[in-house]
């Protein structure tokens, strides 16, 4: 039997994981530690919340005690608990600070003071900074560029140290762009996607031209799975879809799908420190047997499916403290 703890797990990917897991594994049990900030919504995991071999827990990473009981207990520990949004990392770096780097901080000290057989540290592309031409491996030197991207640089490297000084088994997974369901709708795809089906303008920043490497989100469980069994300990893995698009590019699959205008298409100030391009070589993974099973054009319209059925979820959040917290200088378009 697999006990997880599993933080952040009321979030965009952590509810998808845990999801994931319970569907996948009938003998894990799952501990979901979420502090339930903005981005934690319990609607999330309405489908599971019943299953007894799961359990929400609502906690900080950052509060020490918690966390050690809660990793005494556990065998596994995946951290997905952070701040998450680089724009909200530009307004207000403190909690990346906090969360990012102390948060991964705590929980790496619990695992160090009793023993797990595995902490996953869910670390992301951004640590390596933007690249022009060519793709990252994992031994390329880590340059981010956003106090988002800085703070997880800080947890990545602390999570390996662990693993180096301690011996904490420590595995550590850098993902590309993630899209599909419960995407707060802050993020480029679920904002544009529900901005569109609100005929409502869509913030392009800068000139659209910025790269990202675009992965379903159910791919992205089950590359974090196929290396929790397959990985080495201390080792670093990328995890990429393979679908590199600029952001225009998305913007106009969106608009096509939706059959929306290209008027609705709105340029704004661009994100200072905007990174151009982000791009992983995934062969390591590949050369071990993982792969994405999805096609960017088949994720994209489960997602947008998705939004379309379930205007309930993301009314709730785009009505509320999303629409309060959103009045910032980088997006001049209406939500
Ligand atoms: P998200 O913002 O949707 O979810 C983050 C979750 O963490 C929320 O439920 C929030 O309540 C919780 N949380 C925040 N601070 C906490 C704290 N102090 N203690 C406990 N819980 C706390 O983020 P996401 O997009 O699901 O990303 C999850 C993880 O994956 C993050 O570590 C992120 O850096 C990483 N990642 C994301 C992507 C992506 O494209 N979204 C890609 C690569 C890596
Ligand atoms: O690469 C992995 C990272 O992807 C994760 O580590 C982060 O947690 C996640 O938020 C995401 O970061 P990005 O900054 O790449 O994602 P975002 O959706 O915010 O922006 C994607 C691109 O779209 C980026 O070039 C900025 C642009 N953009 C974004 C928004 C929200 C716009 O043009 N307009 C927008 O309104």
């Amino acid at each position: 039997m697999s006990k997880y703890l599993v933080t952040g797990g009321a979030g965009f990917i952590g509810s998808n994981y845990i999801r994931f897991l319970l569907r996948k594994y009938p003998e894990a049990v799952v501990v979901n530690l979420d502090k339930l900030t903005y981005a934690g919504n319990l609607e999330n995991l309405k489908d599971v919340e019943n299953d007894h071999r799961y359990r929400f827990v609502k906690g900080d990473i950052c509060d020490e005690a918690l966390v050690n009981d809660l990793v005494v207990e556990a065998d596994i520990v995946v951290n997905f608990a952070a701040e998450s949004h680089v724009d909200r990392s530009i307004g207000a770096p403190d909690d990346f600070i906090k969360t990012d780097i102390f948060g991964a901080f705590a929980l790496l000290e619990a695992a160090r003071k009793n023993h797990i057989d595995r902490f996953i540290q869910i670390s992301t592309d951004e640590v390596y900074g933007s690249i022009d031409q060519g793709s990252f491996t994992e031994d390329h030197p880590l340059m981010p560029s956003s106090p988002y991207s800085a703070s997880k640089t800080g947890a990545d490297r602390i999570a390996f140290s662990y693993f180096v000084t301690y011996g904490v088994p420590v595995q550590i997974t850098r993902c590309s762009n993630n899209f599909g369901p419960y995407h707060y709708p802050e993020k480029l795809i679920p904002l544009f996607v529900t901005n569109a089906l609100e005929d409502k303008a869509l913030p392009i920043y800068g000139d659209g031209k910025n790269v990202r490497d675009w992965i379903y989100v159910e791919d992205h469980c089950e590359g974090i799975d196929f290396v929790l069994r397959n990985g080495e300990l201390g080792e670093v893995y990328n995890i990429g879809g393979g679908n590199e698009k600029t952001n225009m590019e998305i913007t106009d699959y969106i608009l096509a799908k939706l059959e929306k205008p290209a008027t609705l298409k709105e340029f704004v100030k661009d994100r200072p420190g905007h990174d151009q391009r982000y791009s992983l070589d995934c062969s390591k993974l590949h050369a071990m047997g993982w792969g994405p099973k999805h096609s960017f054009e088949q994720a994209m319209d489960k997602t947008l499916q998705w939004y379309i059925d379930h205007p309930d979820w993301w009314k709730k959040i785009k009505s509320g403290e999303y629409l309060d917290y959103y009045k910032n200088q980088y997006s001049s378009a209406s939500l």
